[in-house]
């Protein structure tokens, strides 16, 4: 783990800083990662919490809030610092995702899919030329990239993939449609998977750094979602559309391990997000558990309500120690598949739980968008499809456990 705070994050000091709970094992860990949590909170504090229900209300890309982690450092947390990025490791950015999330969902997807799914591959396997123009650039926050792996026909069977990558000799020719793509009206490029030779089926598709705009794409309709409304998500439809020869991602044929452990990392985000939308979930029940009256006292003091604050308090913290744990494993070059897909489906369920309680101790009001409770129910809900629905998580999990008990 890294000891030392880079010199790209700024730290952040609002003129207000509301004093409220503080994750209780982080005082456990170095300097830098309370540093950056205190970053990541105040930000959140004064400039996402306001905003988000005024983004969700009205599909509105928090791009200035983007621009602002950009300079906060937090939109490129794992990449070196020579390459424009952070230089600080996974469970910083565990860390600083999960704060961010606490205050804006979307922003927390955002911040996601441009660390793990786009600069994570790009940053891993592309060539230094591809890294000067398709890294350093988006470490700032704008640009932001995507990730393009999903189709229609294609979901969960990620190996399935239709999208044809034809070799037009000094360049790259792209058909097919991806769709599901979070960014994808932002983003200023995509990692997209398409096949070379369909008959070697997961084994023929390659992974290709695509430049948008560009000719021969266009952009579906942005999706009416039933949460996480101010990050866009779209299809992109290729025809006939050129790369260079050169925008191949690693090895020809190498497409759907970089994806499956560009996805392994991204379990970690998107498990992140999920803690925050929990956070946020208890905060607010808590809060408001301690002032509304029934019965001649605040509601808090009946044991149904404490029962309830127990189980979502242990639903996020046993989530949250998972998720840090696959974070370390990660940073520490371990295996970490099961781990990560562990991490993503307790705290995806940890979020639609504490979401759900939160809304039942409010009653009318978690029914209303008076308060955020219902915005953090819908924005939860996402956390147990995207990146691998909470059943392919147990597929990932399962596939890991034969392989330790050398099960057939
Ligand atoms: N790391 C490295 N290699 C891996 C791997 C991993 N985590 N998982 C699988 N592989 C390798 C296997 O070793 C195997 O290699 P060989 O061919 O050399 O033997 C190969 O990949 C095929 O593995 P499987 O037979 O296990 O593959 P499968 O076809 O059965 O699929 C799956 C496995 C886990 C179900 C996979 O398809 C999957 O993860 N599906 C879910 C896809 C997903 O998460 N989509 C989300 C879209 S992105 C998104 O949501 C983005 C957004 O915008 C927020």
């Amino acid at each position: 783990m890294l000891c030392v705070f880079s010199k790209t994050i700024q730290i952040f000091t609002p003129a207000v800083v509301r004093q409220s709970r503080c994750i209780a094992s982080l005082s456990s860990l170095p300097e830098t990662y309370q540093m950056l949590y205190k970053t990541c909170r105040d930000f959140a504090e004064s400039e996402l919490k306001p905003n988000a229900a005024k983004y969700d209300r009205d599909h509105l890309f928090p791009g200035d809030a983007i621009k602002k982690m950009g300079e906060l450092g937090l939109m490129a947390i794992a990449v070196p610092e020579e390459l424009g990025g952070t230089g600080l490791d996974y469970l910083a950015y565990a860390i600083a995702l999960e704060e961010i999330s606490r205050g804006c969902a979307s922003a927390g997807v955002i911040m996601s899919v441009n660390n793990s799914l786009y600069l994570g591959p790009v940053t891993h396997w592309g060539t230094d030329k591809q890294k000067q123009e398709y890294v350093t650039p988006f470490c700032t926050g704008d640009p932001i990239g995507c990730f393009a792996l999903s189709e229609p026909g294609n979901g969960s069977d990620a190996g399935a993939a239709s999208t044809t990558a034809k070799d037009g000799g000094d360049k790259w020719i792209i058909n097919g449609t991806k769709c599901w793509i979070t960014n994808g009206y932002e983003s200023k490029a995509a990692v997209v998977f398409a096949t070379t030779d369909k008959s070697m089926k997961h084994k023929g598709i390659s992974a290709f750094i695509v430049p948008k705009p560009i000719k021969g794409l266009e952009l579906g309709k942005k999706e009416d979602k039933l949460g996480i409304r101010a990050s866009s998500t779209c299809s992109l439809m290729y025809e006939d559309c050129e790369i260079p020869k050169e925008n191949i991602l690693g090895e020809p044929g190498a497409g759907f391990k970089i994806a499956m452990m560009t996805l392994d990392a991204g379990r970690i985000g998107i498990a992140s997000q999920a803690l925050g939308i929990a956070q946020a979930s208890l905060d607010v029940a808590a809060e408001y558990a301690s002032k509304r009256m029934a019965f001649g006292k605040p509601i808090m003091k009946l044991q149904t309500i404490q029962n309830k604050l127990a189980e979502m308090a242990l639903q996020l913290e046993s989530a949250r120690l998972l998720t840090w744990r696959a974070a370390y494993l990660k940073d520490n070059k371990k295996p970490y598949t099961k781990e990560a897909a562990m991490a993503k489906l307790a705290a995806s369920e940890a979020a639609t739980f504490t979401a759900h309680q939160c809304i039942q101790i409010l009653g009318g009001m978690g029914y209303v968008s008076d308060m955020p409770a219902e915005r953090h129910y819908r924005d939860a809900r996402i956390t147990e499809i995207y990146e691998g629905t909470s059943e392919i998580q147990k597929l990932v999990i399962f596939g890991q456990l034969v392989k330790e008990y050398g099960l057939n």
